[in-house]
């Protein structure tokens, strides 16, 4: 069950545009058979009424449909299931070692199941709640993968229209078609091998307005708090905001963005050629599109086990192995957005309020007039 407090009354809410994005987590060449069981669908419970939410905390329930298979293993009730054997090999790259120290248990299964990204499917179910918001203010988000392996695909986020359809129709939600073979080839090559692979993946939210976060506090800082968010996902490793660490080969001049007068005709009367920042300068948005990227390890779960130690025993074993992805770097782009849509829709709220998105509304638009209003210059005034 996911709880999402502190919505205001009147977003559009319904199970179908929550049941596309679980989808979306599901997808992706590289995933394990567990995705064909777990066809997740979130059910409302409460907290929305006749399509809208009415400001009351909104509770969704995803039911995992493996969970008949996992009743007496993971029975609630003492003594009514005969004891599973424990689990005592622990997988090095998991929670498994760490979580067994800390919490006092011989059972590795009282950490694996909560530590598994399984938990993810509630997060994207609060970033499909926190898009819906997002859009009343006119933000639209997009994730992409740009690395799988050793496969590097570079190049700037690409445009809307054809691009976009082309990463939602992609297996590896790449706009590059013609990668995607490569792609395949290298995710089956080390399953093959009994391994797994890791990647980079980016996120992009457009339409933001200037201001959100700020530079007073080290906890109100947007790319700070964007890099938590990112950082929590099960397997990441490293985030970057803008061109994050390839910024390293510039000297200041070629690094930051330059500001000059719009003729864009879009209201502000300033703009950047160029966006390096990814769109966040002192902890503040800037006007440019967020951008964010992030490194995600290698699944951890191998097939060809890694060495790791028996603590029934002491002796020397091969890792424990139940069914698992090869590679979750397209779901875990989708849980990347979904993350940074629930930091922006605090964001937004923090700034704007309102027990409503009428009022959220109001308040957003005022902001905007206020910034045309008193940095606006038509090209050529103010020149020199
Ligand atoms: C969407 C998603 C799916 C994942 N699937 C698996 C999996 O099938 N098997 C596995 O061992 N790890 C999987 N992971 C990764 C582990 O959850 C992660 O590596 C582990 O929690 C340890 O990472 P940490 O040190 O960053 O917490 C997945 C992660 C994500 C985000």
């Amino acid at each position: 069950v996911v709880i999402v407090e502190g919505l205001p009354k009147g977003i559009p809410l319904d199970e179908e545009s929550l049941a596309r994005h679980l989808a979306r987590r599901q997808r992706g060449y590289g995933r394990g058979p567990r995705m064909q069981i777990e066809r997740d669908r979130g059910t409302i419970l409460a907290g929305v009424r006749y399509g809208r939410t009415l400001g009351s905390p909104l509770a969704v329930e995803i039911r995992n449909r493996d969970w008949d298979r996992w009743a007496g293993v993971m029975d609630v009730a003492a003594g009514t299931s005969p004891p599973a054997p424990p689990i005592t090999r622990p997988r090095p790259g998991h929670a498994d070692l760490p979580g067994m120290m800390k919490y006092r248990t011989g059972d590795m299964r009282d950490i694996i199941e909560r530590s598994s990204a399984r938990e993810t499917a509630a997060r994207v179910v609060a970033g499909a709640v926190a898009e819906e918001l997002l859009r009343v203010v006119g933000v639209s988000l997009v994730n992409r993968v740009t690395g799988i392996g050793p496969v590097e695909l570079e190049g700037e986020f690409p445009d809307e229209g054809d691009a976009l359809r082309r990463i939602e129709e992609s297996e590896f939600f790449i706009a590059e078609a013609d990668r995607e073979k490569e792609l395949r080839e290298e995710v089956d090559r080390a399953a093959a091998g009994g391994d797994t692979l890791g990647g980079t993946f980016q996120i992009l939210a457009r339409g933001l307005v200037p201001g959100l976060g700020s530079h007073v506090h080290w906890d109100r800082r947007l790319d700070g708090r964007v890099a938590q968010a990112l950082m929590s996902i099960q397997g990441i490793k490293g985030v970057e905001i803008g061109i994050g660490f390839r910024g390293r080969q510039l000297g200041g001049l070629a690094f930051h963005d330059a500001i000059h007068l719009s003729r864009r005709g879009d209201g502000l009367g300033l703009a950047r050629g160029s966006n390096r920042a990814g769109g966040v300068e002192g902890g503040m948005t800037n006007g440019e599109p967020l951008v964010a990227r992030a490194f995600m390890k290698p699944i951890p779960t191998t097939r060809s086990p890694l060495p790791t130690v028996d603590l029934a025993d002491g002796s020397t074993v091969g890792a424990h192995h139940e069914r698992s992805d090869v590679c979750a770097v397209p779901a875990a782009s989708v849980v990347g957005r979904a993350m940074t849509a629930v930091v922006l829709a605090d964001a937004y709220l923090e700034k704007f309020g309102g027990d409503t998105v009428a009022d959220l509304g109001e308040a957003w638009r005022n902001y905007r007039e206020r910034l045309e209003r008193e940095f606006h210059w038509s090209a050529g005034q103010g020149d020199g």
